[in-house]
């Protein structure tokens, strides 16, 4: 049987990491492919940085989208991914999470009667005002190959009444980026020398989900409690572009700079950051994708949320909900610090490419 024509579209950071080995597996697997980057994502350190790192392929297509409103962002990708689509006639196009990019390029391809597979299917926070909730759920009922990491994601799909028979649970594809690149970033990147890091003694944050950063109470909740840890712990805090203007916004990066034992950093690249989190000591997030990797590296996790759409993390006790509040952030930072890294990572044995490419293929 003929093998079909996979267009892979990526946007954003997160996208372009758990993206990569299913790239190496179609390479591996002779598969037809073409890759699109929608361009959500485009400054040195979001973007380009992780084609390097990753030793990924140059885009086939690149849409330039840019920033914007989200109406803004989402009717452009779905303006001028249409047409990519038209020209190159793909049998399935395939996506990963819940961005922007992902929900106008899944729309566009089943508009035009074209397959979607949405890899990450199922995760939810049940947390409507959180937008990429929206993107998750709209992807998900639009979808023909609903790729769940887990049991808890693919009932999370059946409660909404998604045919069973689209579902597969394959685990994550960022278990996959972490065993190919885990052993390279603790050779090469440099990042402990540079920020003069010694032995495990630092905490690593990352603060960029727009419900933490639109309301100026609720993001210097949180920051004091950062500057507070600071006082006793050494925080990394590489600092997403999003945050960056928010905090000059609102005039908190002064106070910030001059906060002893905190290291603000522009964002790093995969293996630097990776190496980082292989040797935090605690790991401060409101990112989706890093309470998945600090579970599987077996560094203890707090989120700077109220919700989680990674349930899992919670359950085998590698993450806890640290809410936004100066109070309930210490409270679980301490009762992480002293957690015994006994958990098994529910994400899968790093064969998630293989089983997603297999799938698509066989069809
Ligand atoms: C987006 C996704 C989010 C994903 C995250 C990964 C949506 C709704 N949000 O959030 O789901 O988890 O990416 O990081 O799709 N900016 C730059 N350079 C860049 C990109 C962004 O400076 O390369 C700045 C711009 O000021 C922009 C802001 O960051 O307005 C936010 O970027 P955007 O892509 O809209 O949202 P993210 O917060 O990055
Ligand atoms: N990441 C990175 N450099 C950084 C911060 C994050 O390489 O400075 C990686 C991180 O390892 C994870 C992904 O980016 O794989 C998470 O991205 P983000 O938090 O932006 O998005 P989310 O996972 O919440 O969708």
């Amino acid at each position: 049987m003929k093998k079909p024509v996979i267009a892979v579209v990526l946007g954003t950071r997160p996208e372009i990491i758990k993206v990569s080995p299913i790239l190496s597996e179609l390479k591996r697997q002779r598969t037809k492919y073409v890759l699109i980057h929608t361009g959500q994502h485009y400054s040195l350190v979001m973007d380009r940085i992780f084609f390097t790192d990753l030793h990924m392929q140059e885009p086939d297509f690149l849409l330039g989208v840019g920033s914007g409103t989200h109406g803004e962002q989402t009717g452009k990708i779905l303006m001028r991914i249409e047409k990519v689509l038209i020209k190159i006639k793909p049998n399935i196009v395939l996506v990963e999470g819940d961005t922007n990019s992902v929900l106008a390029a899944a729309l566009a391809a089943t508009k035009l009667r074209i397959q979607v597979g949405h890899i990450e299917a199922g995760l939810r926070s049940f947390y409507r005002e959180m937008p990429e909730e929206i993107n998750r759920i709209l992807t998900d009922h639009i979808s023909d190959y609903l790729f769940a990491p887990t049991h808890i994601s693919k009932e999370n799909l059946l409660n909404e009444g998604i045919d069973a028979r689209k579902i597969y649970i394959t685990g994550n594809t960022i278990v996959d980026a972490i065993i190919r690149n885990r052993r390279r970033a603790q050779r090469k990147s440099k990042i402990l020398t540079k920020v003069a890091i010694a032995g495990d003694h630092f905490m690593l944050l990352t603060l960029r989900r727009a419900e933490n950063l639109e309301n100026k109470q609720r993001l210097k909740e949180i920051l004091s409690a950062v500057i507070e840890l600071c006082k006793e712990y050494l925080i990394i805090f590489p600092v997403h572009p999003r945050t960056k203007n928010r905090l000059k916004d609102f005039k908190l990066l002064k106070n910030l700079k001059s906060t002893k034992k905190l290291r603000l950093l522009e964002p790093l690249g995969y293996l630097d950051f990776l190496k980082l989190q292989s040797n935090a000591q605690l790991i401060l997030t409101d990112s989706g994708g890093i309470q998945e990797e600090s579970c599987i590296l077996n560094i203890p996790c707090v989120t700077l949320r109220d919700n989680t759409e990674r349930p899992e993390t919670i359950a085998i006790g590698s993450n806890i909900l640290g809410g936004c509040k100066r109070q309930t952030i210490m409270h679980a930072v301490k009762i992480m610090l002293k957690k015994r890294r006994k958990w098994k990572q529910p994400f899968g044995n790093g064969t998630s490419a293989e089983k997603i490419v297999a799938i698509l293929t066989k069809t």
